[in-house]
């Protein structure tokens, strides 16, 4: 039977090494043991972006990125998508199981009875500037959660975790849909404990005066199955921030705010923002090939949407949400002349060299931002429409390293490139480095 070992010879020494394999991985610190002398630290490992690092040992979501194979404790997103609602695989994610009915109502009762904050939060929104952009404003409002329970610091006590872990699924709507009315000058509506998560979710950012707020029960739908879709995603870069700042026993809620401002940027989270500026700013059909020309010589900046770390086949999620945005169109009554735009990109792209060598194919946030667009969401708002269901896989995420035995403080190592010792220099004998004679020239001047 072949060892489950890897042999590694060092051409700088002559000597060889044996390390183990366990799961298709050698561990780091194995290597340290390769030195050329007593005084040498030891091999490290070279990895910028965590091309090929595993972080952890984790048992909530499995991707094979070749086959396009996404489940979330071992269930088939599509599967959950078909049949299961979001609150359900906001359980299924934190316990490793599907909740029986009464496990689920109670899950229910408690994230429906933890919807409302603290009065000052609100004066907290209303501080904002009347153009904030409502993620600026869901990032630091929940990251301010912290300040209104200070218990939450006590990350190990599991009671006083899990009251976290409820509220924080819980308000994060509520925050979500009061950056959007402050955003439009609009007063907040407070939650309604009889609607269910996504409906309530709708009726706060979306109420005006009806007398009786309605919304078609397949677009509550809808949106529901874009929260299970976007509920988790492995080691993400916001889900491994929110780990790298939950391994310093960080509470949840400042945790939580640095991971949605992971979230908040244009390769990740904003990326369903920054593919409908895109559809928009190409108009029509007509001028996909000059904008797919422009993206492959490299001036036109990327295809958005397209894309993934992970993904070398067509993203599950983006398949399921491809259906959804016919299904949304149907009720609304009206397709989005951006559709069009967007599929001919996909044609396109699909059929193209350039991405199909480089196995570029549309991502979850290539279709949904259309979803939104015909749920009349401003473009503002997508990010914060992703980061209220990743709130859930975040919490499991941080909640396993906090439980995990083999996790410390997220402290990687580096290649240091800088000088050497220099004797310290006095101002009187310092001069004017080039470097900075560059920044201040090419700086903008601030006119604000
Ligand atoms: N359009 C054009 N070229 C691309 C694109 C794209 N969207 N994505 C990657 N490439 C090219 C890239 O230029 C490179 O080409 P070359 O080998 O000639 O230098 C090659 O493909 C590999 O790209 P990479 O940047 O090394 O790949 P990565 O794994 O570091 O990046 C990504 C992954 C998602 C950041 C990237 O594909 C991208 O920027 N996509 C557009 C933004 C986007 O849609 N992000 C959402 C991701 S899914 C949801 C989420 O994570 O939140």
């Amino acid at each position: 039977m072949p060892k489950e070992t890897l042999t590694i010879t060092d051409n700088r020494t002559g000597k060889s090494y044996e390390v183990p394999i366990t799961d298709g991985t050698i561990r780091a610190t194995d290597l340290r043991q390769i030195k050329v002398d007593d005084q040498d630290f030891g091999l490290m490992t070279y990895d910028p972006g965590f091309m090929n690092t595993c972080s952890c040992r984790s048992a909530i979501t499995y991707i094979d990125g070749d086959k396009g194979v996404l489940r979330y404790r071992g269930y088939p997103v599509d599967q959950l998508a078909e049949n299961a609602t979001y609150l359900e695989v906001a359980y299924l994610l934190i316990n490793g199981e599907l909740p029986t009915q009464s496990e689920l109502d109670e899950f229910t009762h408690n994230i429906t009875h933890h919807t409302f904050v603290h009065e000052n939060v609100r004066t907290f929104i209303d501080g904002f500037r009347y153009d904030a952009h409502p993620m600026g404003m869901l990032v630091a409002t929940v990251g301010a959660l912290s300040t209104f329970y200070p218990e939450a610091k006590h990350v190990l006590d599991h009671e006083i975790r899990r009251t976290q872990m409820i509220r924080l699924i819980a308000k994060m709507p509520t925050l979500a849909a009061w950056s959007y009315r402050h955003s439009m000058g609009m007063p907040f509506v407070y939650p309604n404990n009889e609607l269910s998560y996504t409906e309530n979710f709708l009726y706060m950012m979306k109420r005006i005066a009806e007398p009786k707020f309605e919304v078609h029960p397949e677009i509550v739908r809808a949106l529901d199955v874009l929260f299970i879709l976007h509920a988790d995603h492995e080691q993400n870069c916001s889900t491994n921030v929110m780990r790298g700042v939950g391994s310093s026993r960080a509470d949840p809620y400042v945790a939580v705010a640095a991971a949605a401002a992971a979230l908040y940027g244009p390769l990740h989270g904003g990326a369903n923002e920054a593919v409908l500026r895109m559809l928009r700013e190409i108009g029509s059909v007509n001028n996909v090939p000059a904008f797919i020309k422009e993206v492959k010589s490299g001036v036109g900046g990327r295809l958005m949407g397209f894309g993934h770390r992970v993904y070398k086949n067509y993203d599950p999620r983006a398949r399921v949400i491809k259906r959804l945005a016919d299904q949304v169109f149907d009720i609304v009554g009206k397709k989005s002349p951006l559709l069009s735009v967007a599929l001919e990109l996909e044609r396109i792209a699909l059929s193209d060299d350039y991405f199909v060598s480089r196995k570029l194919y549309p991502n979850v946030d290539f279709y949904s931002g259309l979803i939104y667009e015909a749920l009349r969401i401003p473009v503002d708002m997508f990010p914060v429409l992703f980061a209220i269901p990743r709130t859930s896989g975040w919490l499991a995420q941080w909640e396993e390293l906090l439980l995990d035995k083999e996790q410390k403080i997220a402290r990687p190592r580096q290649i240091y490139t800088g000088y050497g010792e220099r004797k310290f220099i006095p101002m009187s004998e310092r001069k004017r480095s080039s470097v900075t004679a560059e920044a201040v020239k090419s700086s903008p001047r601030e006119t604000d």
